[in-house]
């Protein structure tokens, strides 16, 4: 694919997708990370004099304009950041839109209101988008995508816009986001260690299934270890556990002896009656777990253990939180994981909203190697799928 940082932007009308499909509350945006990684691609567009078009969805309309999905709080929220004006079109495409950028100057931005309002822009069927996608890239000079976080999905402006446009490339994000995650993926500075969370194994069955064999070492933590822990004849209690996956749990377990990847479970338990208990019952067990109680976060011996397999590694990927964190009685084990990472030295990088957000509570953001911006596009990425914005932006460059 072709970089932003190799082309020149001087005097061009650039459309540029980004993914602010950001929390809101009413009006107001509650986390920008999102926003504030796209400033760098921004501003060097504006620096060098060229126009900034953006196009961004913000949740799932489905085709509809509805209010409450517009993309005006976004804009005042950019504009704020950049310190200039973001008018918001109001519409993204269409005769209006079209006018707004005829008369663009080098410097200046407008934003587009929410594509998903139009159904072509997720419709299944790529003759249904590209269309679309060709108004949408009418009239401007360039198409660059810093839209990492919806690159999982074959949407109009991420799979057919790159195509329709003159020229395409991926901007300062989406190439950080390549280099980080394919670098480690596929040249890795070793041992790499993953370490994977979460409650499901079967949302994770593909990335653990992809790990084997590339990393040294999976650690496994939240609710998904109880499913590994039975699976090894482990009583549970009244601990979640996928009962359908005993023996999906127990190949991957096969699988990793094969493919030398050591697999680390939680040596401890932190047990409670319920979710919502105000604090713990056992703070540390282990061994099998009485009736009644439920494993709720990785205990202390685990977090000791998973730092001493940390220690010296190169590389650590995280995705996922160790226990129900979004209790505070019960997130000590995710927290202790986020310092033992910190503290092993690795190049670490970590994706997928609730992990961040473990970091973020844990104050230690700044003192990760990288955190991706993407969600579902993160998981798959490292469950090795190709991902469709990548593909295109691939596509485009051998136009
Ligand atoms: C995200 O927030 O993960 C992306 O913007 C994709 O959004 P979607 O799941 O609504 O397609």
């Amino acid at each position: 694919m072709l970089y932003l940082k190799d082309i020149d932007v001087s005097g061009k009308k650039v459309l540029i997708r980004v993914d602010y499909n950001v929390p809101l509350d009413g009006t107001r945006v509650t986390d920008d990370t999102r926003i504030r990684e796209s400033l760098p691609t921004l501003r060097h567009i504006l620096d060098a004099g060229g126009a900034a078009v953006i196009c961004c969805h913000l949740g799932q309309p489905k085709g509809e304009v509805k209010p409450e999905f517009s993309l005006a709080p976004v804009a005042a929220h950019l504009a704020g950041l950049l310190g200039v004006s973001v008018p918001l079109a109001a519409d993204c495409v269409g005769p209006d839109v079209k006018a707004k950028i005829a008369a663009l100057k080098g410097g200046e931005v407008l934003m587009l209101e929410n594509l998903r309002f139009h159904k072509a822009e997720t419709s299944k069927d790529p003759a249904e988008r590209m269309p679309f996608a060709k108004e949408l890239v009418a009239g401007l000079d360039l198409y660059v995508s810093d839209a990492f976080g919806v690159s999982h999905r074959p949407n109009a402006s991420v799979t057919e816009a790159p195509l329709a446009a003159p020229k395409a490339c991926a901007g300062f994000l989406m190439q950080k986001e390549w280099e980080y995650l394919h670098g480690a993926l596929e040249n890795p500075k070793r041992p790499f260690v993953a370490v994977s969370g979460g409650s499901k194994v079967s949302s994770k069955l593909g990335i653990l299934k992809n790990l084997l064999g590339k990393v040294d070492h999976l650690i496994i933590g939240g609710a998904m270890a109880n499913t590994f822990r039975l699976a090894q004849g482990i009583d549970m209690g009244a601990s979640l556990v996928e009962r359908d996956l005993l023996d999906e749990a127990r190949s991957i377990m096969e699988m990793a002896a094969d493919n030398r990847t050591h697999i680390h479970l939680p040596v401890d338990f932190v047990l409670a009656r319920e979710f919502k208990a105000a604090a713990a019952e056992v703070p540390s067990h282990t061994g099998a777990v009485p009736a009644g109680l439920m494993a709720l976060d990785i205990g202390p011996k685990s977090v000791e253990a998973f730092a001493y397999v940390l220690k010296g590694a190169g590389t650590v990927v995280w995705n996922g939180p160790m226990g129900a964190f979004e209790n505070p009685a019960f997130a000590a084990g995710s927290i202790g994981m986020a310092k033992a990472i910190v503290a092993c030295g690795a190049l670490s990088i970590v994706g997928g909203g609730d992990t961040d957000a473990v970091v973020h509570a844990a104050g230690l953001g700044d003192k990760f190697g990288f955190i991706s911006t993407g969600g579902g596009s993160f998981l798959e990425f490292l469950e090795g799928k190709e991902l469709p914005g990548f593909k295109a932006l691939d596509e485009a460059a051998k136009k």
